[in-house]
């Protein structure tokens, strides 16, 4: 599907934030192995989040929609999980590939898990090295780089790890391995990442504790299902957010976003390009911080984006390099090398569009140089069937005048299947 774009001038009203994909997925996970019924309100029935559940029931978990957002998952315990039949199917999604690894690794049986063509081309050797060391035997294509995954769990024991590359999905895959383990496991971190594996297995009962950079975790008999109401996905409102701050007169309110400081490196950046962001009705939810945001586009200017801010809006560069193309000034941004393993190459994805749009980009190794202030025609851009480039080119189309063409914009539904509708609503 192409998506057609018309450039408005103002984004005004009110939306909520689709819900958290991240914890979507790591409440899918906790509640199959914990003892007892967990309700997940809000859940995100997204492509990825959805991956999840199919591969948990395919190790004989029941879960049930009771609505398109409500689940109830009939938890099995540490040691309750079946051997799937045949290989579990992570689809796009590196979070359920990488997270359940570590669950994998402490079971009594082999599984392979597997995914789409552009899962299979991300490094699966960051979490292979640290499972490994743990007593997990894996193998995976080119020698345990790339998936499919085989595992074969068994007797783990806890290790104390530093993560070489700044990741959730690394650090909560080795937490998740030592709830099986023997012994203590502790994840060093540089630059923290977001933490909310270990908010929601504390919620869950187990033993965990976090401080000076290090994360430790000792195992328990079992975790004890809990209710989880899942905030609004801070990545999601990320577009909107942007939308409002790059188009003048715009005022938009967005409600039960999740603010896990983890993640708000998104506000932090806005504001420092000039963007008025209020915070308002700040609650905890299931130990996680949520608010309503109300955005005021106004003209925004050039920033430097590196160092330990990056894992805190690793997901939300793209967008903010469209903030960025239609800014005064330069933009530099740098230390995010990341991004060219996510869903597709970002650096190269972002800087070939925007380039389309008339900006003036320079792609480093590790970043962008995004020369802000020219003016910008309509074009025809590829989502590179990555759902956050698709959105965030979508952004930029809607707040540049005339008419332009996201290709395969069908990608959304990875994370935000109602994205172009919500887009439709509050542009005028
Ligand atoms: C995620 C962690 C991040 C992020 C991804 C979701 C998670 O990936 O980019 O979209 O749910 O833990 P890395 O841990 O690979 O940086």
């Amino acid at each position: 599907m192409d998506a057609i774009l018309e450039g408005k001038r103002r984004i005004k009203g009110e939306i909520t934030a689709p819900p958290d994909k991240s914890i979507s997925h790591r409440s899918v996970m906790l509640g199959a192995i914990a003892e007892g019924v967990t309700e997940v309100e809000r859940f995100l029935p997204a492509d990825d989040c959805l991956s999840t559940v199919e591969c948990f029931r395919k190790m004989g978990i029941d879960i049930r929609f009771d609505a398109p957002d409500k689940l109830v998952i009939n938890g099995r315990g540490l040691r309750g999980l079946k051997k799937p039949d045949g290989p579990l199917y992570a689809g796009n999604s590196g979070t359920t590939i990488r997270l359940l690894s570590g669950i994998l690794a402490g079971q009594s049986f082999e599984a392979t898990i597997t995914g789409d063509e552009s899962l299979l081309k991300r490094p699966m050797g960051r979490v292979v090295e640290p499972l490994s060391m743990m007593g997990a035997v894996i193998e995976g294509a080119c020698g345990g780089k790339y998936a499919p995954l085989t595992i074969r769990g068994g007797r783990l024991r806890g290790i104390r790890y530093e993560l070489p590359v700044a990741s959730a999905q690394v650090k909560s895959a080795i937490l998740l391995a030592g709830l099986y383990a023997e012994g203590e496991t502790t994840v060093i971190e540089k630059h923290k990442t977001r933490d909310h594996t270990e908010i929601m297995l504390a919620h869950f009962g187990s033993r965990i504790s976090a401080a000076d950079g290090e994360v430790r975790l000792t195992p328990v008999d079992k975790l004890s299902a809990g209710r989880v109401t899942v905030p609004g996905d801070i990545s999601s409102a990320a577009f909107f957010m942007v939308a409002a701050a790059i188009n003048e007169d715009s005022e938009l309110l967005i409600k039960d976003v999740g603010i896990n400081p983890t993640r708000t490196g998104i506000i932090d950046v806005l504001r420092k390009m000039g963007c008025d962001i209020k915070i308002h009705d700040e609650r905890i939810q299931n130990g996680e911080k949520v608010a309503n945001l109300f955005i005021k586009g106004n003209g925004l200017c050039g920033t430097t984006i590196e160092g330990e801010i990056i894992p805190r809006l690793i997901d939300e560069i793209p967008v903010i390099a469209v903030a960025a193309a239609f800014a005064e000034g330069e933009t530099v941004i740098r230390d995010a090398g990341e991004l060219r393993v996510k869903e597709s190459d970002r650096i190269k994805a972002i800087a070939d569009n925007l380039r389309r749009f008339g900006a003036d980009v320079t792609e480093l190794e590790d970043g962008l140089i995004i020369r802000g202030g020219r003016s910008l025609k309509p074009a025809e851009v590829e989502s590179f069937g990555d759902h956050r480039i698709a959105m965030a080119m979508a952004v930029a189309a809607l707040s540049i005048p005339g008419v332009s063409k996201i290709k395969n914009a069908e990608c959304v539904k990875i994370s935000f299947p109602d994205f172009f509708e919500t887009l439709g609503k509050v542009s005028e």
